[in-house]
């Protein structure tokens, strides 16, 4: 080998080594005082309201704060697990971007959660479906903050029709691979807060971009249709309480609980094979698919549809095989007629996210009743509309699994290979 070309391969094999060996200082950041900047009682409704379900564990979303510091607007980006929260500089100012995007500008004591969702995280291991997943995901997220963020302060809301663009300028998002979902605000509780076990520190001179730059997953962005993009905006809404799912009557969230029914919270690994679901806990669970909550949609909610177990071996199938919800007592499908569901595509994301939120508050409700509960998204639909008699132009967006729990068994989907979804 000539020397000059030698050398231009020992320097690409060092740049490549240097990749895998030196993985770096994991936050080179200065530390920041948390304190007087507004965020702690968003860190408060993030610490409990993140524990939330998620296709095989992945959680492929963010969340982004804007408080009232004693400076101005302060942004910070919220590591929930970590419980690292840093400081950002904005791309833009915050009260033009906050204003663009149809959100009041926080006065103090109120504060904006913004969920971000980031589908590679998901689309990796899941494919294109990785995508559904991300949206399912955040919607649990979401309602999950909204939630708390009601038992600290009950004049809470959520918006999903907020200006896109506006607010991924003010986060930087500029290469589309994180994208602004919905916005949580809220004021003060008014009660301390503690920020002690969280770590602050100071990014607003570190470089944006600096962690955008995974060649894979910008290969994973090409593969979203860009029509999925919300990029321009349906009308804005003012948010007040809708039912999320078409039922005859909707109900009100038992005030004060949902932050405890949160901690409480889990999807179930196995179920009582052969035990049924009493009557009672069932419509207990099913009932808070229709508690009322403030949001900006419009009121047409997804359609619900409760199977009870019957032939195990079909809704196993109909499970993509998955052994342990063989086991579970009845299955709730929450679908929509296909047309609707392409008429537009915020109508796409708003019914995705209406089967998440929904699926959120089946989640809560099993708990209250005391039965076991798990999110499906490893399932079969047309096989569930055949099982369920329903039209063969309906979609199922989501199947939650409700039986006696086991407290045992593993979460298959938490492994590495995503075996429900026809991946082989
Ligand atoms: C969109 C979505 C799809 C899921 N799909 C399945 C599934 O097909 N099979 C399963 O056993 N669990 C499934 N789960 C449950 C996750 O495994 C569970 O939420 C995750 O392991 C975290 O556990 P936790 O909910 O107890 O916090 C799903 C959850 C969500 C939100």
């Amino acid at each position: 080998m000539q020397t000059e070309e030698k050398r231009g391969v020992d320097a690409g094999i060092a740049r490549f080594w240097h990749r895998l060996t030196d993985i770096g200082d994991p936050d080179p950041l200065p530390a920041h005082d948390l304190a007087d900047t507004g965020v702690a009682d968003a860190l408060a409704v993030i610490d409990v309201g993140h524990r939330t379900p998620s296709a095989g564990a992945i959680h492929p979303h963010e969340c982004y704060v804007v408080s009232r510091a004693g400076d101005g607007l302060a942004l910070f980006q919220v590591d929930a697990r970590a419980r690292i929260c840093r400081r950002l500089r904005a791309a833009r100012s915050p009260e033009l971007a906050l204003t663009a995007a149809n959100l009041p500008v926080p006065r103090p004591g109120e504060a904006h959660i913004l969920v971000v969702t980031r589908p590679w995280l998901s689309m990796r291991k899941y494919g294109h479906r990785g995508f559904l997943y991300t949206q399912i995901d955040a919607a649990h997220l979401a309602t999950s903050l909204l939630g708390v963020a009601r038992d600290r302060d009950p004049r809470a809301v959520l918006r999903l029709r907020v200006d896109h663009r506006a607010l991924s300028e003010l986060l930087g998002l500029g290469l589309g691979l994180r994208e602004v979902h919905s916005v949580v605000s809220f004021g003060s509780s008014g009660q301390p807060v503690d920020t002690d076990g969280w770590t602050g520190l100071d990014a607003r001179d570190a470089d944006p971009l600096a962690e955008f730059q995974n060649p894979l997953e910008l290969a994973c962005r090409t593969v979203i249709d860009p029509q999925l993009s919300l990029s321009d905006e349906p009308p804005s809404l003012t948010p007040r309480p809708i039912s999320l799912a078409t039922a005859a009557a909707s109900a009100e969230p038992p005030s004060g609980t949902w932050t405890e029914l949160t901690r409480l919270r889990k999807s179930s690994k196995q179920f009582r094979p052969g035990v049924a679901i009493p009557e009672s806990r069932l419509t207990q669970a099913v009932a808070a698919a229709s508690w009322r909550l403030p949001i900006d949609l419009p009121a047409d909610g997804i359609e619900l549809t409760v199977v009870p177990q019957g032939d195990r071996r079909a809704t196993m199938r109909a499970c993509m095989l998955q052994r342990h919800l063989g086991d579970a007592g009845a299955y709730v499908l929450l679908h929509t007629a296909h047309d609707e569901l392409l008429d537009h595509r915020h109508t796409l994301h708003e019914m995705i996210f209406r089967a998440g939120a929904v699926g959120h508050l089946v989640y809560l409700g099993a708990t209250a009743a005391g039965l076991g509960v798990t999110g499906v998204g490893g399932f079969d639909g047309p096989r569930w509309l055949r099982i369920a008699g329903l039209p063969a132009d309906h979609k199922v967006l989501y199947v939650l699994a409700l039986g006696q729990d086991d407290h045992t068994g593993t979460k298959l989907d938490r492994l590495q290979p995503a075996y429900a979804q026809a991946e082989r």
